[in-house]
């Protein structure tokens, strides 16, 4: 090998070593799950899915959702917490009492007085119907969790609170030693049944 030759060959080489270190040393590190999982816009589906993108956009849901950062924040409950629906003459409003979070709904009778007012604690957004809030609810997933097999869903239900009362829920044991567990299930048509199990 001339020596011309010996010297483009180690120039080359040295190239090919310093551009593999160049690749590993920008190696991306493992992302973490929230960057590896992150929102995914409907938009992205669009090219190829565009009947279905069409349609989407027609349902609710396709409404709800958007990147956190951009969602706009609706728990305002000191302004812009009323809203009267003209069509229906009601007054919606959301309010905090007792660091608790309501929802209002009434209607003004002809002297101005407040009628018709129907108000229900909003539990679910603050999480007290987690397992360990003062009222877990569906402790055992419910029907999302475990399907709707009719019947069967009644059933279910009983046992999970029996589970809970004998506390034997293992990872879903609801904290406190709990004495009382209710199960509420309706269905078509108009069946509804009630079970206040206690120890
Ligand atoms: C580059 C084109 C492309 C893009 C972009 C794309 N898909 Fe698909 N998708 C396909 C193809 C091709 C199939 C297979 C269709 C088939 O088998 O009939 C498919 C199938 C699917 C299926 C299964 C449908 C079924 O009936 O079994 C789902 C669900 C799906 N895509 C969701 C999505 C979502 C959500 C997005 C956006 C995040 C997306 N796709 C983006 C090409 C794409």
């Amino acid at each position: 090998m001339s020596g011309g030759r010996r010297a483009a060959l180690i120039a080359a080489a040295a190239i090919a070593v310093a551009a593999l270190a160049w690749r590993v040393g920008r190696r991306p590190s493992v992302p973490s799950p929230i960057q590896q999982y992150s929102y995914v816009d409907a938009r992205q589906c669009q090219a190829c899915h565009a009947v279905i993108h069409r349609d989407y956009q027609h349902v609710g849901m396709a409404r709800s959702f958007a990147p956190a950062p951009n969602a706009s924040l609706i728990e305002d409950y000191e302004r812009n917490n009323r809203l009267f629906h003209a069509g229906s003459g009601r007054h919606y409003q959301m309010l905090r009492r007792g660091g608790c979070v309501f929802q209002r709904r009434y209607e003004v009778d002809s002297h101005g007085a407040e009628v018709n007012v129907f108000e229900q604690e909003a539990m679910y957004a603050d999480g007290a119907t987690e397992i360990d809030g003062p009222l877990p609810v569906n402790t055992d997933g419910g029907l999302i969790a475990n399907g709707e097999p009719i019947g069967a869903s009644g059933l279910r239900q009983v046992h999970e609170i029996v589970l809970q009362l004998r506390g034997q829920a293992g990872d879903r044991q609801v904290p406190g030693n709990p004495k009382v567990g209710y199960t509420q299930l309706y269905g078509a048509p108009g069946t509804a049944g009630v079970s206040i199990l206690s120890r």
